[in-house]
């Protein structure tokens, strides 16, 4: 199998490059090369629509596992052509190169297409209603994919971290080492995702559809992890967990505070929830733990940090 990967490098990116390795070659692409090892990679600026047609065209991918996606969630407030392409556009073209060209796509959409107003968890079938031009971009981009009919698996999840990016996790620890007491919101509720689960998951669709053929088991799906916290909840577990494991001495005061003493440019949704019964119908994915993710990311962060 040849897969093509966007967004290697990002948070869920380079989750997925070891895993994706096993089935086949691999053409790991973003628009900056890691620093390390950059042989077998491309660097694409796949909002440059025509040099990603090109090399769709030139390597001719079985699979196509796209995570790049312009994630900045304030600054597409002030930034919306940008998120559109990125984020619609540019699925939409892949989607039209997979249908055309008997290829597969695997996507990942995102909980902010939901405006949080409700009380249990969200179906894939649920209404949307975004709240902000992310979540707006996100959608549209899900939606160009179902119209194009191209075989597919749409994975949205959220409130992603990891050992590495951008992240709430380690932009916790960060502002726990210069001492500072902190305000967490405490009225914005989901389930907090380890990039490294959500890989899996995406492996475990692969692995499906290799094994047994696609048959139905296409469309939208939602993955994330086990447990439904707070963000002031999910702060004090990290710092929980950094402190027992030896990252930070002592846990910093925090303050839970609601969304509103806490200005954001985009609105975020108040219940964020992801009701996981589809993706484990269909493909046999369960939840992972949340409090043994944070375990194993702390545990990776602190052995990084020795290296
Ligand atoms: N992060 C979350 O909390 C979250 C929550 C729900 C859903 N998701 C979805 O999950 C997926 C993976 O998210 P993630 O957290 O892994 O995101 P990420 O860490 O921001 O990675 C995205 C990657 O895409 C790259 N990229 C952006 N624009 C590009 C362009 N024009 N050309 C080439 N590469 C480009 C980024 O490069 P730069 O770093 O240079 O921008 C980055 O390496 C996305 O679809 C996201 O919408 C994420």
């Amino acid at each position: 199998m040849k897969i093509l990967l966007t967004g290697a490098a990002g948070q869920l990116g380079t989750e997925l490059l070891p895993l994706l390795s096993k089935w086949g070659r691999v053409l790991a692409t973003d628009r900056m090369l890691p620093s390390s090892d950059p042989s077998n990679w491309l660097k694409l600026d796949i909002s440059d629509g025509d040099a990603l047609e090109n090399e769709l065209n030139r390597f001719n991918p079985d699979l196509i596992v796209n995570t790049a996606a312009y994630t900045a969630v304030d600054q597409a407030e002030t930034e919306p052509q940008t998120a559109f392409l990125v984020n619609a556009e540019l699925p939409d073209r892949l989607a039209t190169w997979a249908k055309t060209n008997n290829s597969r796509l695997i996507h990942y959409s995102t909980d902010y297409i939901f405006n949080g107003e409700g009380n249990k968890p969200y179906l894939e079938s649920d209404q949307p209603g975004p709240l902000s031009i992310y979540g707006e971009s996100k959608l549209e981009g899900e939606r160009c994919i179902t119209r194009s009919a191209c075989v597919h698996a749409t994975l949205r999840t959220s409130w992603v971290y990891s050992s590495h990016g951008k992240n709430f996790v380690l932009t916790m620890l960060a502002l726990a080492r210069k001492g500072l007491s902190l305000k967490i919101v405490d009225d914005q509720k989901g389930c907090p995702t380890w990039a490294k689960n959500l890989a899996l998951a995406s492996d475990q669709v692969i692995k499906c559809w290799q094994e047994s053929g696609v048959d139905d088991r296409q469309g939208v799906f939602h993955y994330c992890d086990d447990r439904t916290v707070s963000w002031y909840g999910f702060a004090r577990e990290i710092f929980r967990q950094a402190v027992s494991a030896g990252l930070l001495d002592t846990e910093p005061e925090l303050t839970p505070v609601p969304s509103i003493e806490f200005p954001q440019q985009a609105k975020r949704p108040h219940w964020s929830v992801l009701d996981t019964r589809k993706i484990r119908n269909q493909f046999g994915i369960s939840p992972v733990s949340f409090m043994q993710s944070i375990q194993d990311v702390v545990t990776e962060i602190k052995s990084r940090e020795l290296q």
